[in-house]
């Protein structure tokens, strides 16, 4: 028998406010088309003033919870990926603990940008396997509207608000591909690769929060090429082919980003969660808030195999396999 853990619940939230690619036309010199066609984006939520990542993050756990059908008091770990935390200290996921209601247990930060989710899934699962925790929230969230540079149009178009939430549950295996549980993450980053995308402020450099700042071209090459290594990684790992994904969940970045992967998967278009069109860019949030959607929409069945993967600013990327 083998530890590991299994995603028992999730859910999600998005801010009410709706921004559509018509809406941006009116600031930004851009244009409906532009943003289609480049990227497959045609609205993003955003956060209300004073509505804080951490408002987000509890609400994708409250229904989480709720889908689990299992109390706060139950958790003993928060793990929360965000580039958009309150504030520099105390962690996000801190404030999420307290607005649980939590007093037991243990909450941290993971800063993996867009490859966030991934990145606290594996440190979550760590946790599990090791026996540190036994019932861990892991929570995407962002209010990355607050990063934007509204008079860049190559970045202020692409990114939204909102938030997503598993629930992970230790369980016993067999220890193969056959377990409903996830079965393996991946991760990786290179460093060298920092001013590719970042975000031109923070507490230590310019003691201001900063912009976001983006080579679009080169990250979506090493999009394509890194997002392909790391998939076939964890597949081999796995003992899997691509035939036998049910699922794909990726970061929702650029729908040609997207759409490579799948081709290189030989995937057909409707075993893709996309979400893209409405959520535009949500960093560490859009894999979670991908799931909670075909979860709840009946689209991901019981024993279903469902992989993620995503990159983001560092550089880091990674991917998940999961049996549902
Ligand atoms: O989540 C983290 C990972 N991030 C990503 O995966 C993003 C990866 N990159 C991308 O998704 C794409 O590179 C973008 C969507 C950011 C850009 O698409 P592109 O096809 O690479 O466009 P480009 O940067 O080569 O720009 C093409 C043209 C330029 O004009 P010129 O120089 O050809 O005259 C830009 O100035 O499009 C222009 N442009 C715009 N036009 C209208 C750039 N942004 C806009 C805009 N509206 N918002």
């Amino acid at each position: 028998m083998a530890k590991r853990s299994r995603i028992v619940g999730c859910g999600s939230y998005l801010p009410a406010n709706a921004v559509s690619n018509k809406d941006l036309e009116a600031r930004v010199d851009t244009s409906d088309e532009w943003i289609v066609q480049r990227t497959g984006i045609r609205s993003r939520h955003v956060a209300a003033e004073g509505e804080l990542t951490s408002d987000l993050a509890l609400a994708a756990a409250r229904a989480a919870l709720n889908h689990a059908g299992m109390d706060a008091a139950s958790i003993d770990c928060i793990v929360l990926a965000t580039t958009t935390p309150d504030n520099t200290f105390p962690s996000t996921a801190t404030k999420v603990q307290a607005g649980l209601g939590l007093t037991r247990g243990f909450a941290l930060d993971v800063q993996a940008v867009c490859a966030g989710f991934v990145y606290a899934l594996s440190v979550a699962d760590s946790f599990i396997r090791t026996g540190q925790a036994t019932r861990a929230l892991v929570i995407g969230a962002e209010t990355f509207s607050r990063l934007l540079d509204w008079n860049d149009r190559t970045t202020c178009v692409l990114f939204g608000d909102g938030a997503g939430a598993v629930v992970l549950e230790a369980a016993e295996g067999k220890g193969d591909a056959s377990d409903r549980a996830l079965l393996s993450t991946h991760l990786h980053s290179d460093g060298r690769y920092y001013d590719l995308l970042y975000v031109d402020g923070g507490a230590s450099s310019t003691m201001t929060t900063g912009h976001v700042r983006m080579h679009g071209q080169e990250i979506f090459r090493h999009a394509v090429t890194k997002l392909s290594e790391v998939v076939e990684e964890a597949l081999v790992a796995n003992g899997l082919e691509p035939s036998d994904i049910d699922w794909l969940v990726p970061h929702q970045a650029n729908q040609r980003i997207i759409d490579g992967i799948a081709r290189k998967l030989k995937l057909p278009s409707s075993k893709v969660v996309l979400t893209v069109d409405r959520h535009g860019n949500t960093s560490a949030a859009s894999i979670p808030l991908a799931l909670a959607e075909a979860v709840h929409d009946g689209r991901v069945k019981r024993g279903d195999l469902i992989l993620m993967e995503a990159i983001g600013g560092g550089l880091t990327w990674g991917s998940a396999l999961v049996r549902w």
